[in-house]
């Protein structure tokens, strides 16, 4: 039963609300990223191994996510401290600078509001929760992994490609798309469209060229 108290998470096809909040990059607003693309995700907890590989992983692919028009919000329940000192951890250990913003939410209030946590939760166990806000600031995308299970950073890359080449309609990413790959047309809704075709090929199922990667 859902607690009229708490707000349900943002689903797909919805506008994310605004929230500000202090992050290791200074005080952020998600309005402050409209107009780009954004991948917005949760950690469990810093000072932890596959959060600490995840992190090195989203930054150095930070400048392909650059170069798609997209930023990069990292968010958990640990305090802003806590996330500068990891920063600093991960500059001396791994020489690798995360360079985007994470935020801090000790209340879990943003990952409540976004799914990245139960409602009902008591403690820091938000999951591994990844956003793909279009430039309106619509979620287009979520995944959801375990604490235990790490993400792939060519995957998280690889939706965005597909969510940003089908944005606007008419074409769909098939499975296992890859950027420059045939996509697959939309199909007709209506029976004189699918009459008029020749029967030669399933009118459901048309492959065509990305001419965009011409
Ligand atoms: C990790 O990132 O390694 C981790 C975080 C929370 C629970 C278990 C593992």
């Amino acid at each position: 039963m859902t607690d009229p108290g708490v707000p349900s998470p943002l689903r797909l096809g919805e506008t994310a609300a605004n929230f500000t909040a202090r992050t290791t990059r200074g005080v952020v607003s998600l309005a402050d990223y409209r107009g780009r693309w954004l991948v917005f995700f949760s950690h469990p907890a810093d000072f932890t191994p596959v959060c600490t590989s995840e992190f090195i992983a989203f930054a150095r692919a930070a400048e392909q996510f650059e170069e798609l028009g997209c930023a990069l919000l990292g968010l958990s329940v640990d305090s802003l401290f806590s996330h500068l000192a990891w920063v600093r951890l991960i500059h001396d250990r791994f020489g690798v600078d995360i360079d985007f913003p994470i935020v801090e939410d000790p209340t879990l209030e943003i990952a409540k509001a976004y799914g990245m946590v139960a409602p009902d939760a008591v403690d820091a166990s938000a999951v591994r929760a990844t956003l793909f806000l279009d430039p309106e600031g619509v979620l287009r995308a979520s995944t959801t992994y375990p604490a235990e299970v790490g993400r792939s950073i060519p995957e998280v890359l690889r939706t965005l490609q597909a969510l940003q080449r089908v944005h606007g309609g008419k074409v769909l990413a098939p499975a296992d798309w890859q950027p420059g790959a045939n996509l697959l047309r939309e199909p007709a809704g209506h029976a004189q469209d699918v009459l008029a075709g020749d029967g030669a090929t399933d009118w459901f199922y048309t492959t065509i060229p990305d001419i965009r990667a011409r």
